[in-house]
Order: C-alpha cells, then sequence, then structure tokens
C-alpha cells in the first residue's frame, strides 16, 4: 500500500476535536506531523495543553503541537464552556500532560510543514481559520505547496449553530475563513449540513464505556457530556452531532461523500446579521452541478449516516496508553 500523506491538524480542542484525534491515531498507517491549536471552544494554550493530553492518552506522546491564534484577525475571541465543559474535555479532569507544546507558533509550522513535503502535505482544519490565513499571509506560495485542505465548518442549506446564519468556526474569524477559501488550493468544506445528520447516540457511549481501553473510556466521558448538551439544547433527545470526527474521516479518505459538488464559496463578513454565513453557489443543483470555475471549494451536502457506528468500532479498538479517567 502508498503510505499516506503527511497530515497536520489545526483545532481547538475540544470534545469533537479530541474523537476525531483519537479516530486518527486509530490508523496506525496514518502520518500524523503535528498538531496546531487555535482559540475556540477554548484558548489556544488550553486546546493545546488538551491535545497534549489526548495524544498521551493514545500513547502518541511524541507528535509536535504548536500554540497558535488566541482571537480573531479581528482581535475576537468567545469560547464556549457550555457546549465543551470548563476544560474544554467535558469536565473529565485528565491529568496534565507530562508534554509541553513546542516554541515553534502554530502557523510557521505549517508554513515549515509544507516546505518540507512539497505538494504532499494535507491539512485538517476542525477550529477557526485564523492559523491557516496567519500561514497564508507568511508564504502566499501555500496554496501550491500543500496536497489538500479539508474545513469542518460552514453551513449551506442549513441553520448556522452560534446564529442563525453562522457555524461556530466561520464566524469565529470569518476573515480568515474568507481569506482561506479563496486561496484558491484543493479544499473540501465540511458544514452542518452533514456533521448534524451523522449522529451519535447513548448506544454508542454505552459501546465505549464497556470496551475498558483508556481511551474509549475517556471518550465515553466526554461524548456523556456532548449528549447532555445536545439534549437538552439542541435535539431534544439523546444524539449528538460528529462534526470534527466525519471532517477526519473525509479528510484520511475513510468516508466517500455522497453529494459533494465543486462551488465557489465566500463567506459574509459584514456587521449584519449574515456575519459568519457561508454562501455557496448551488444553484447548479438541479442541473447535477455544472463545473465553476470561480475558487471551488467542494462541498460535502451529503453522507450517508453510518459514520458514527465507524468511529466507535475504531474507538473501541483504540489501544492505549497509561492515563485513565475517573
Ligand atoms: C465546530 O465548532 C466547535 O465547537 C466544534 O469543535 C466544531 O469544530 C462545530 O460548529
Ligand atoms: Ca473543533
Amino acid at each position: 500500500m502508498a503510505p499516506k500523506n503527511p497530515l497536520l491538524v489545526d483545532c481547538d480542542t475540544g470534545i469533537d476535536d479530541a474523537l476525531a484525534l483519537l479516530y486518527l491515531l486509530g490508523d496506525p498507517d496514518l502520518d500524523l506531523r503535528a498538531v496546531t491549536s487555535v482559540f475556540g471552544n477554548t484558548s489556544a494554550e488550553a486546546a493545546a495543553m488538551n491535545t497534549l493530553r489526548v495524544l498521551e492518552l493514545a500513547g502518541r506522546p511524541d507528535v509536535p503541537v504548536a500554540v497558535g491564534a488566541d482571537s480573531s484577525t479581528r482581535g475576537t475571541a468567545r469560547f464556549a464552556p457550555h457546549v465543551h465543559g470548563a476544560d474544554g474535555l467535558g469536565d473529565t479532569t485528565l491529568p496534565a500532560p507530562a508534554g509541553a507544546p513546542s516554541a515553534t507558533p502554530a502557523a510557521e509550522l505549517i508554513v515549515r510543514l509544507a516546505r518540507e513535503h512539497p505538494g504532499r502535505l494535507d491539512l485538517l482544519a476542525l477550529g477557526p481559520l485564523t492559523n491557516l490565513a496567519a500561514a497564508l499571509r507568511l508564504d502566499p506560495e501555500l496554496p501550491r505547496r500543500v496536497r489538500q485542505v479539508t474545513i469542518m465548518g460552514g453551513a449551506i442549506h442549513h441553520p448556522g449553530n452560534v446564529t442563525p446564519a453562522a457555524e461556530a468556526n466561520i464566524d469565529n474569524d470569518p476573515e480568515s475563513a474568507r481569506l482561506v477559501l479563496r486561496a484558491g488550493w484543493d479544499v473540501t468544506l465540511v458544514p452542518l449540513d452533514v456533521t448534524m445528520t451523522e449522529l451519535l447516540t447513548e448506544r454508542h457511549r454505552h459501546r465505549l464505556a464497556a470496551c475498558g481501553t483508556p481511551a474509549a473510556r475517556f471518550a465515553a466521558g466526554i461524548l456523556r457530556h456532548y449528549l447532555d448538551f445536545y439534549e437538552s439544547t439542541v435535539f431534544s433527545r439523546r444524539v449528538a452531532a460528529c462534526h470534527d470526527p466525519l471532517a477526519a474521516a473525509i479528510a484520511a479518505g475513510d468516508v466517500s461523500p455522497v453529494l459533494a459538488p465543486a462551488v465557489a464559496v465566500d463567506v459574509d463578513t459584514g456587521d449584519g446579521p449574515g456575519r459568519g454565513m457561508t454562501i455557496a453557489d448551488t444553484r447548479g443543483q438541479y442541473r447535477g452541478f455544472p463545473a465553476q470555475d470561480a475558487a471551488p471549494v467542494c462541498v460535502v451536502l451529503r453522507t450517508d449516516g453510518t459514520f458514527p457506528d465507524r468511529l466507535v468500532e475504531r474507538l473501541s479498538g483504540a489501544t492505549a496508553a497509561s492515563h485513565d479517567v475517573a
């Protein structure tokens, strides 16, 4: 089998970011080169510490973690403890990590790895796009150096989740999102249209809890918190969205979208009620999405809804490490 392309994950670790990392780390062939943190669910510093915790839990303390932007291009930052817990990991109180973040800032690490692996590096963005935008400013040639970019973010034909129009990752830094989506690289956008249809359930949590490995029990612990939030706030039944893990699986080539046209995507950066909205040109949907030239982004509009079973299967088989969760 051909070696997998090197991968850098940029995230705001967070419950679903942690599940995405555990999913990726469960693939022994995956070449995870680094994780960079960004503000969003928590501060960038806390996200880096959470990432180190997850990497150590999964037995991968060797993966470098770099701290990135602590606020948007406009200097704003709003965290989500009501969704992800005060610690960002569902208040599961994992011990402090043994390791520490690298001294290299996130954007510099992205540029460095892209130069070290010309045409081969894959980027997976699971938080606000501030670090990727900063990397584009550092190296305008970045779109030609990177193989593909997969982004969890946006809402195309679906309501937003932080405003009626905007999804959290895009809303946290619309200016950066606009820059990244229009940079001319090979982008796949995984919006709420699909992440809200791939649902984790109480049955999945039970299966993880029964598994007994520290990683699976940790996943069950953070999923409990996530299910509590989604049940009380979003669905009125005990299911939770599968945002970042689905984007990770699409980036890894494990999930093939049912419908993912290449269309132009823009972001509303105004100050009105549409701020942070992703506007995709899907007018060609009745003609089977004829080719579009302007900054096409592959927008995932439909998946088959079976991914959570595979996520839990992978996490139940995950080997890990020394830490345990009370
Ligand atoms: C996205 O926002 C964050 O809260 C999640 O981790 C996910 O990346 C969903 O809107
Ligand atoms: Ca995230």
